[in-house]
């Protein structure tokens, strides 16, 4: 029995890996329809909380909402949601977008802090959308290459490969 269920991990593993990447990414589906743009007026950084001090820049739990949506400020009811999952006691769940493969090594703080780069260089306009976007743009090597040879940066094989 246990040999057969592996088997079919596997085989549902192997699946995934063999569909091409633009039939997965039309999968993503977010458990509530964020709008960046009603809420632009805020830094990133309050829902993005460690952009600016770690290589990773972080997806924000239901406290963050629940700061401004403990009753409702509108009647759309993707923002309900949020009070329903407080009520069940379950967090959100949010999908991931933009990720990176294991062996890439990748910085915000770096890119952020230390090279003061706008979001918009990588993400653009991510920060501005009025809903989820249903696929994913992930940075490719050449994009990272050509802009750190543009300013000078070193690009060689293990600096980002580690
Ligand atoms: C600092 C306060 C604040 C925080 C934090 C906040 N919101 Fe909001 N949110 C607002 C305000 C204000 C509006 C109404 C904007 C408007 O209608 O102009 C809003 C509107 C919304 C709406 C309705 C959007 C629409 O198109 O009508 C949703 C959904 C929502 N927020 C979800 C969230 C989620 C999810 C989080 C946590 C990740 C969150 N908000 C965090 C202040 C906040
Ligand atoms: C009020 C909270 C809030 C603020 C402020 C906010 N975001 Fe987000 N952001 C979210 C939530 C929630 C998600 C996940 C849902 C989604 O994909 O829309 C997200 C997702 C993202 C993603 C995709 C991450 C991934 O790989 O899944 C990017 C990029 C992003 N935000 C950029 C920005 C930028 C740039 C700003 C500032 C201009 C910003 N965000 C401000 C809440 C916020
Ligand atoms: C130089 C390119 C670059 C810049 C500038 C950049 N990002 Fe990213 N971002 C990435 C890459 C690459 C990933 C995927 C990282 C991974 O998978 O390790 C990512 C992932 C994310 C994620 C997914 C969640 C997580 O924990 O990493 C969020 C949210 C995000 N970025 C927000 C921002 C915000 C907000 C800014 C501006 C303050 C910003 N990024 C600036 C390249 C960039
Ligand atoms: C829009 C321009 C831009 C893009 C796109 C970009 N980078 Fe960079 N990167 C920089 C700059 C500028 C620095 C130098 C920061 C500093 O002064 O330390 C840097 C530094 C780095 C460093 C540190 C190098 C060292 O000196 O050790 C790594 C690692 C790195 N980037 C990885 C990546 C990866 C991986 C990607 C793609 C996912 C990427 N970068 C995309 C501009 C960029
Ligand atoms: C500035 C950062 C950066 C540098 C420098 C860099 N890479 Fe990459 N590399 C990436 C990123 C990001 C990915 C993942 C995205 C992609 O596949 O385009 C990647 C992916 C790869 C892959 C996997 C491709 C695949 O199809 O899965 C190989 C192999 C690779 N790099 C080899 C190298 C070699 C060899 C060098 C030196 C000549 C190098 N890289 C230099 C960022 C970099």
């Amino acid at each position: 029995m246990k040999w057969f269920l592996s088997g079919l991990v596997i085989a549902f593993v192997v699946g995934i890996a063999a569909l091409p990447p633009d039939l997965l990414q039309k999968k993503v589906q977010q458990p509530i329809a964020f709008n960046h743009l009603v809420h632009k007026d805020l830094d990133c950084a309050s829902c993005h909380e460690f952009v600016k001090e770690q290589a990773f820049a972080g997806l924000p739990s239901l406290d963050v909402c629940l700061g401004c949506h403990e009753s409702a400020v509108t009647e759309n009811p993707e923002e309900e949601k949020i009070r329903q999952l407080a009520a069940e006691g379950k967090p959100v769940v949010w999908q991931r977008l933009f990720r990176q493969p294991s062996h890439v090594f990748y910085s915000h703080r770096r890119h952020v802090t230390i090279a003061k780069l706008d979001c918009q260089n990588c993400h653009g306009k991510m920060g501005e959308s009025q809903s989820p976007p249903q696929s994913v743009h992930n940075l490719t090597m050449e994009e990272c290459i050509s802009c750190h040879e543009a300013k000078g940066v070193r690009a060689g094989c293990v600096d980002c490969h580690r």
